[in-house]
């Protein structure tokens, strides 16, 4: 099928960036948010960040003004109506976002793929919120959107084929490289980089390293551009710990159970950069 106009249901840190390099890749696109607060924030991250672009000179002033004449902010998820491919990127709540493909199943046209940007959650048990859920995905883009290269695709024992071959071309299309991975707790790259970053904290919590060892250890012994640490810092150690707890529940293997030092962090409030102190202290 042919995607021909895109929805982005959410406009914040993640579903800015995808709504934009869908504009960006000449397709007309519909974003929501809940009020027009938000909506108008999320329309200023997309301004700014495409601002940028022509500061550096990578992007002509009029081809601004071209992918923002694509983009339509809205309230009203009726606006969704006319969309052949709609992806959901509100917060990672499984009541909400079952509540929202049930909506979005009543709105949109019967052929309409239906994607999630989770990053944890069952994409199986989303799909079966909807009457269709062999045209429900995964589509995991990572973070910043503009910028990573890489969409995940997330298939399960129900989707289809064509909704696989018609995301898999759609992802193309924005540029990015596309892998695809099965329905399972944190896909590929999730669930092979979590391990490793747990491991990380564990080294720390044990006394066997500092923390500048245990990330120079990653960064200049296998070439990883942050150490785990500061990586896990970036991503927000509150994000982190419920990434864990996700995957922990869902598996029970040992392996993705989180350290208390992580716990602890995150109860006493540090989340890593964007509260000013994780491992490191940005204050
Ligand atoms: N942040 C990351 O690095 C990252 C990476 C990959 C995937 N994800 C996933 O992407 C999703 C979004 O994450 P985020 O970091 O962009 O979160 P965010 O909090 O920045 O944005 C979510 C937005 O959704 C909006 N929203 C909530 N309910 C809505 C509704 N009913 N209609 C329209 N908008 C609504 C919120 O107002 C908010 O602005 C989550 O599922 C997350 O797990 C995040």
């Amino acid at each position: 099928m042919e995607i021909k106009k895109v929805g982005v249901l959410g406009c914040g840190l993640m579903g800015a960036g995808i709504a934009q390099i869908s504009a960006q890749s000449n397709y007309p696109v519909v974003v929501s948010e809940i009020n027009e607060e938000l909506l108008n924030k999320g329309l200023k991250i997309i301004d700014k960040t495409l601002a940028k672009s022509v500061e550096k000179g990578k992007l002509a002033e009029q081809d601004k003004a071209a992918i923002q004449s694509r983009l339509k902010g809205t309230t009203n998820v009726e606006d969704f109506a006319d969309c052949d491919l709609i992806v959901e990127a509100v917060v990672e709540n499984m009541d909400l976002k079952k509540k929202i493909f049930a909506d979005l199943d009543r709105i949109c046209p019967s052929h309409a793929v239906l994607a999630t940007n989770t990053s944890c959650l069952s994409v199986t048990e989303i799909a079966m919120a909807t009457k269709r859920p062999d045209q429900v995905i995964g589509m995991h883009f990572f973070n910043p959107v503009p910028v990573m290269k890489l969409l995940e695709v997330v298939t399960t024992i129900v989707s289809s084929e064509e909704t696989l071959k018609t995301v898999k071309a759609f992802g193309e299309s924005l540029g990015k490289t596309v892998i695809v991975a099965k329905d399972t707790p944190a896909f590929i790259v999730n669930r092979v980089l979590t391990p490793l970053m747990l491991e990380a904290i564990r080294v720390l919590e044990a006394g066997l390293a500092t923390r500048e060892d245990i990330d120079n250890g990653m960064v200049l012994g296998c070439n990883h551009p942050m150490g785990p640490l500061t990586l896990a810092d970036f991503v927000g150690l509150d994000t982190m710990y419920y990434i864990t707890e996700a995957m922990y529940a869902e598996s029970k293997d040992p392996k993705f159970a989180a350290p208390l030092l992580l716990k602890r962090m995150v109860t006493a409030g540090q989340l890593g950069r964007k509260t000013g102190k994780g491992f490191y202290d940005y204050t």
